[in-house]
């Protein structure tokens, strides 16, 4: 298959360079000049684990090209993906649609033959139908059909989700569109893998749905753990005690300083907004979304308790800034939220992450970073772990309290187990875990 990936950021690089992995034939296009040449010359402008070896196998493979010319891309592609950003629209929280218009214009003028365009942003219920219409009014002869394909990619891990994933969500009105899309997923066919037809709308709806879901069960888990904490059990406990029940499920229940990234709290707000515009309220949404954000401005209060009220002089260090690890994307990242409440508190703040630094930088100018997390800690008097990166958990304890001017530690990620930070002497507080009263 040919196929021309609209949009060479996160979602359209990883899937354009796992398509040609599996053996089609992948244009990925861009109109950042200098994206594309840093693409051409075989550097890849995102962190995430093995996509840059993917990009050169590739490349070399003469699988995968990158090129800031939409028009021949498409015109010699069978199966052309949307997959331009969809970033919140300023000021009220509906997602912007401004690049999935014009790459549906753009496309109108450029489709020869038979092409199917397919949808893989996240775009809001009716946004295909929209697509075709702008598509049929540009160019009326233009022989094509719209699909709604949802990608499922989790930062840090997208590689394998895109290759391995549970379940692929193909959105088609026709049944041509559905021949294709099944010969483009093919090679990734295996014995679990659900590969789910639907109709557009209910392939745009599961995207948002899915996310929300998995916010939803989030927000419910940090919930109980404040209420764990007030009645003397431990959330850990009891996320494997009720994740045991298949109809459950074990994952997205670990307890923490509330979920961020570039997708959750982005894609609850659009759903949220969808339900306002189609009078169809999602009020379980919006109070995932409230008590999240909520989640966040709170945790500073818990650094200011273990310090004995105040972090005025105090010196914080922060373990972690990402939103999550594996990945050095700051976006709506907890860290963002405690740590100018803990300046704004008197503290002194140093902090480590081992990739996030850079990025954070940019957005909180005012702090010292260190080299790593005992650089960090020095002269310290409180460590907090934000983010739960691999490297924190073998820690050498002994050295990091000698490094520390008090050993206190609270512990946003449940990292460390509470019993062998007490034996080396740490105050330490983790999250969902309470005194019984
Ligand atoms: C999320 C979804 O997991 C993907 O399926 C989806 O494709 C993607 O959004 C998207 O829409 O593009 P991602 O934002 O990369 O992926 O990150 P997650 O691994 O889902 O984590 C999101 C946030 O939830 C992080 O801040 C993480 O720390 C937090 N989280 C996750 C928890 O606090 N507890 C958990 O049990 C799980």
């Amino acid at each position: 298959m040919r196929i021309a990936m609209i949009g060479s950021g996160y979602v359209g690089l990883v899937s354009g360079a796992c398509l040609a992995d599996v053996g089609h034939d992948v244009v990925c296009v861009d109109f950042d000049e200098a994206k594309i040449e840093a693409l051409q010359a075989g550097v890849v402008p995102i962190f995430e684990p093995g996509l840059d070896i993917l990009v050169v196998r590739n490349a070399e493979a003469g699988r995968l090209s990158f090129t800031t010319d939409l028009s021949s891309a498409v015109a010699s592609a069978d199966v052309v993906f949307i997959a331009v950003g969809t970033p919140s629209q300023q000021g009220d929280g509906h997602a912007d649609l401004s690049y999935v218009h014009s790459a549906a214009a753009s496309i109108a003028e450029a489709a020869k033959g038979f092409t199917v365009v397919v949808l893989k942003s996240t775009v809001p219920v009716g946004t295909g139908d929209e697509v075709e219409r702008i598509i049929r009014q540009v160019n009326p002869r233009a022989e094509i059909a719209v699909a709604s394909n949802p990608e499922f990619l989790r930062e840090g891990a997208a590689i394998n989700d895109f290759k391995r994933p549970d379940r692929i969500v193909i959105g088609v009105e026709d049944d041509w569109a559905r021949t294709v899309l099944a010969q483009v997923y093919r090679p990734l066919r295996r014995d679990r893998l659900q590969v789910q037809f639907t109709s557009r709308r209910s392939a745009e709806i599961i995207k948002y749905a899915s996310n929300a879901f998995l916010a939803m069960k989030i927000a419910f888990i940090n919930e109980i753990a404040d209420f764990c904490e007030t009645t003397g059990a431990d959330v850990q406990e009891v996320a494997r005690g009720i994740g045991m029940d298949a109809r459950i499920g074990p994952k997205f229940l670990h307890a923490g300083p509330g979920y961020g990234g570039s997708c959750f709290p982005k894609d609850t707000l659009a759903f949220v907004r969808m339900g306002q515009d189609f009078g169809s309220p999602l009020r379980l949404v919006e109070t995932t979304l409230a008590v999240n954000e909520q989640r966040k401005r709170n945790m500073a209060s818990r650094v200011v308790a273990a310090c004995g009220g105040s972090v005025r002089g105090r010196r914080i260090a922060i373990l972690g800034l990402t939103f999550k690890p594996n990945t050095d994307d700051m976006r709506a990242a907890p860290a963002l939220a405690i740590i100018p409440a803990l300046l704004d508190g008197g503290a002194i703040v140093n902090a480590y992450d081992p990739q996030g630094m850079h990025e954070a930088s940019l957005l909180l100018p005012s702090i010292d970073y260190a080299e790593s997390a005992l650089a960090a800690a020095e002269g310290a008097d409180c460590v907090v772990v934000v983010t739960e990166w691999a490297e924190f958990r073998s820690l050498d304890l002994r050295s990091l309290k000698a490094a520390m001017k008090s050993p206190v530690m609270v512990d946003l990620r449940n990292v460390f187990d509470p019993a062998k930070l007490a034996a080396y002497g740490f105050a330490y507080t983790g999250i969902g875990c309470g005194a019984a009263p």
